[in-house]
């Protein structure tokens, strides 16, 4: 980060003004630095919903919102998407640069050596309702790994850091498949790790006992591509709540169960879930002849209703992972001999409405990710409430490749944001008079 120039603030009441460093990153938008505003002049910036500030320093994930350009470590999501696995992905996203061969060897054995979780575990998992929620189930199986791995904790130890993000990335897909097979009382599938990450993921959730499961290759290819898409996209609400947590000092499980929280919320990864929900619902009611109502609906403000996988506080173009995913909803729907999906027609004809509507277009809302994930995801029979623990599984690299970085930041400190309160001044409790006698 460089210094440009400053910014100079003045104040209407005669405080004496003050001078503020301008920092520049690589590309982007420049940073005023604020953090001597308070010390200097008494005051806080007003900022609910970071609307206009920066939380931190990265060097991981840039996204360009008005281009609809997303970088990982400087290479084009597009490019990452063809040319990559997920596994090398994770290994950019750790470590910064793409892996060389033995490099790629080396990270995949030591993943795959991590893919079994505790026995024990089972037991815990066993604790929940069969019909919980399975993002439900995620948040308490992951917290619950710093109850079973407390021997990489410390998080002063860049060796114990480099173990628990391995044992998360390798554990997810068992614990996320283990909540789907939970849920429909089948009995678990171990990991097999002579499968690719993705092959094993899909083969411990759709595989039994009772016959080999064969994984197809187009398949397994856009689960991967799902997970590449998903599994950075800088300081949104669950990474930045990970980073939060993590300031305290917490460990590294407890930080991402905290993110995997967050990203439950519909206005962020379940917006997944949420947005196939919406098609089925627009299909059952009619199909195409009721997206004009739908629209309708969602442009009155006091409907309540919204677009979902629509819109994005940084994208002000089309998403670059929805335009990878619609490619992928062709290649496998093709696959699958289910070109003529009535859901997949839905969703590309509410597009382009969409796309032509002047509410959509003044307030530049175009699809995201989650758009058309749904239905890829469905098309490889992976359950509707099963989705957003998909995006948390993709996600577990970037939640923790970004509480390392800040870790080891050396100016890293406590989050702790201020406020502007506006309850009741200091008054004093009214005590009831004594009664007489
Ligand atoms: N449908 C209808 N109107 C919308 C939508 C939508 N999906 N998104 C935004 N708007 C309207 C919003 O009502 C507001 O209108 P007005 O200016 O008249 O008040 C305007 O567009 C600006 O929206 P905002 O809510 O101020 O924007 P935001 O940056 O706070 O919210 C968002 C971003 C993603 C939460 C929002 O667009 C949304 O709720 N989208 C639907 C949920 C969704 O698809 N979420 C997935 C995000 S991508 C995956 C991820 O990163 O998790």
């Amino acid at each position: 980060m460089k210094e440009q120039s400053k910014a100079t603030l003045s104040f209407p009441d005669g405080t004496a003004p003050i001078e503020l460093p301008i920092y520049s990153g690589t590309i982007g938008p420049q940073v005023i630095d604020i953090r001597k505003l308070y010390a200097q002049t008494d005051r806080f910036t007003f900022d609910p919903g970071f609307m206009s500030t920066a939380a931190c320093e990265s060097k991981i994930t840039y996204i360009d919102g008005d281009k609809g350009e997303l970088l990982y470590r400087g290479y084009p999501i597009e490019q990452l998407a063809e040319h990559c696995d997920y596994l090398q992905t994770c290994y950019l996203l750790l470590n910064g640069e793409l892996p060389d061969d033995e490099q790629r060897r080396d990270f995949e054995n030591r993943v795959t050596n991590h893919t079994m979780v505790h026995e024990q575990m089972t037991r815990f998992l066993q604790g929940f309702r069969r019909d919980a929620h399975p993002m439900a189930v995620l948040v308490g199986m992951v917290g619950a790994l710093s109850a079973f791995y407390h021997d990489s904790l410390d998080i002063s130890d860049p060796e114990h850091r480099f173990v628990s993000a391995i044992r998360l990335i390798a554990k997810m897909p068992t614990l996320v498949a283990m909540a789907y097979k939970y849920s429909m009382g089948q009995p678990f599938m171990y990991p097999l790790n002579r499968l690719s990450y993705s092959a094993n993921f899909m083969r411990m959730m759709f595989g039994t006992p009772c016959e080999d499961y064969e994984p197809n290759d187009v398949l397994v290819r856009a689960l991967d591509r799902i997970l590449i898409l998903h599994a950075d996209h800088e300081q949104n609400a669950s990474t930045s709540t990970v980073r939060l947590a993590g300031s305290s000092g917490a460990n590294p499980f407890a930080c991402i169960a905290a993110g995997i929280a967050t990203l439950w919320g519909p206005a962020h990864g379940g917006a997944n879930e949420a947005s196939l929900l919406m098609l089925r619902d627009i299909q059952r009611e009619g199909g195409v002849e009721r997206i004009g109502e739908f629209i309708a609906k969602v442009k009155d403000k006091h409907s309540n209703v919204k677009l979902m996988g629509f819109g994005h506080r940084v994208y002000k173009n089309y998403d670059p992972r929805a335009k990878l995913m619609r490619e992928t909803s062709h290649e496998v729907l093709g696959e699958l001999g289910l070109h003529d999906d009535p859901l997949f027609a839905l969703a590309m004809k509410l597009e382009k409405i969409a796309l032509e509507d002047d509410y959509f277009v003044q307030r530049k809302l175009y699809p995201n990710v989650d758009f058309y994930s749904g239905i890829v995801q469905k098309a490889l029979g992976i359950p509707t409430e099963m989705f957003t623990c998909i995006f948390a599984l993709a996600r577990t690299v970037g939640w923790i490749a970004q509480w390392g970085e800040m870790i080891a930041d050396p100016d890293q400190k406590i989050g702790r944001p201020r406020q502007l309160y506006t309850g009741h001044a200091r008054r004093d409790v009214r005590v009831p008079a004594k009664r007489k006698g």
